[in-house]
């Protein structure tokens, strides 16, 4: 297959990783800075230009997406999604899974448990919001962070206070949220590819600090992960539609609480502490999605035509009473 990674640099661990795992499978790889395609949007054409030239065929586009260039890369995967181009994700599902009020509310519908969350805008609602969410520490945050940077916690009603006011002033959109106490500093972390779980480990927070992202200074550890925990992951991934995803879950007394789900997971951490070649499985399944969406497709264009063969439709024309 012809494969295409969209990522700022070939070099980053992630992006070089999948490159060499699908050279590894026999696959011919390019990688491209999603911000160099032009896009063409022309009635029944869709099309994208690289340095001057239409861009050549691929058979399957991996996009990793990082937070910087949400949009215009969106546009960039939603352009090969519309021309046709098997993508794994798909544009539609990225954005869900990146806004994180948007994700807490589909999965709630689904059933699927996360930390209570509330949505305010108006100042006079902090006192209830506050309560809502079981009064402090909460968790305040930004509702498209990464990485760890937009997750606060507040210890008392004024920090809580202040902390929306200020950010609600430089126009920045945030959910206040449930800290659950019993996670300790610890998360769960999943790498969910087509309907499995590939890959686990427990992320545990550096001293001193409640987020337990690596970026963050966390320690990974290996796990073999807990079926309701591997169920929650799936459920949460095919809720936003995604192909593959990094699951965050909390380990609360109920049962495992989603927090997020993450379109491009970072392959680092997880391939370290879990010895998975997560790469090779994400090109192994390239391949059978790709495969999947060729005989699908053969399939309806047979069945499409048989149908056409065995009846004998009337010309609309014929039927249409046309004006005097
Ligand atoms: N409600 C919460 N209760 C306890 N810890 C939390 C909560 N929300 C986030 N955390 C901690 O902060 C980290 C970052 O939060 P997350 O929602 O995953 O945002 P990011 O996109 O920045 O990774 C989590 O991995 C977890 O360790
Ligand atoms: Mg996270």
């Amino acid at each position: 297959m012809r494969i295409l990674v969209l990522s700022r640099s070939a070099s980053l661990y992630s992006t070089a990783r999948v490159v060499l795992a699908a050279r590894a499978r026999g696959h011919e790889v390019t990688v491209v800075d999603p911000l160099d395609f032009r896009l063409v949007v022309s009635r029944g054409r869709p099309s994208m230009y690289l340095g001057g030239q239409p861009i050549a065929n691929s058979d399957l586009v991996i996009p990793r997406i990082g937070a910087s260039i949400t949009n215009y890369g969106l546009a960039v995967v939603r352009q090969f999604d519309l021309m046709g181009i098997p993508v794994l994700n798909s544009a539609v599902s990225i954005a869900r899974s990146r806004d994180k009020l948007r994700a807490m509310q589909l999965l709630t519908k689904k059933n699927i448990d996360v930390p209570t969350t509330v949505c305010a805008r108006n100042p006079d609602s902090i006192d209830l919001a506050l309560s809502l969410v079981g009064g402090v520490p909460a968790i305040v945050k930004l509702q498209q962070g990464a990485q760890g940077i937009g997750t606060m916690i507040a210890e008392t009603p004024q920090a809580v206070t202040s902390l929306l006011e200020t950010l609600w002033a430089m126009g920045q959109d945030i959910i206040l949220q449930e800290y659950i106490k019993e996670a300790k500093g610890r998360d769960v972390r999943a790498i969910v590819v087509g309907r499995r779980v590939v890959a686990a480990m427990i992320r545990q927070a550096k001293k001193g600090e409640f987020r337990s992202n690596l970026h963050r200074g966390g320690l990974a550890l290996a796990i073999t992960l807990d079926k309701t925990y591997a169920k929650a992951a799936i459920a949460a991934t095919r809720v936003m539609g995604l192909e593959i995803a990094g699951v965050d879950m909390l380990q609360s007394r109920k049962g495992p609480k989603i927090l997020e789900i993450n379109s491009s997971p970072g392959l680092e951490g997880i391939e370290r502490a879990s010895g998975v070649d997560v790469a090779g499985a994400i090109i192994a399944y390239g391949e059978r999605f790709v495969l999947r969406r060729r005989t699908r497709k053969a399939k309806r264009d047979m069945m499409i035509e048989d149908e056409r063969r065995s009846t004998r439709l009337r010309p609309v024309e014929s039927q249409v009473a046309r004006p005097a």
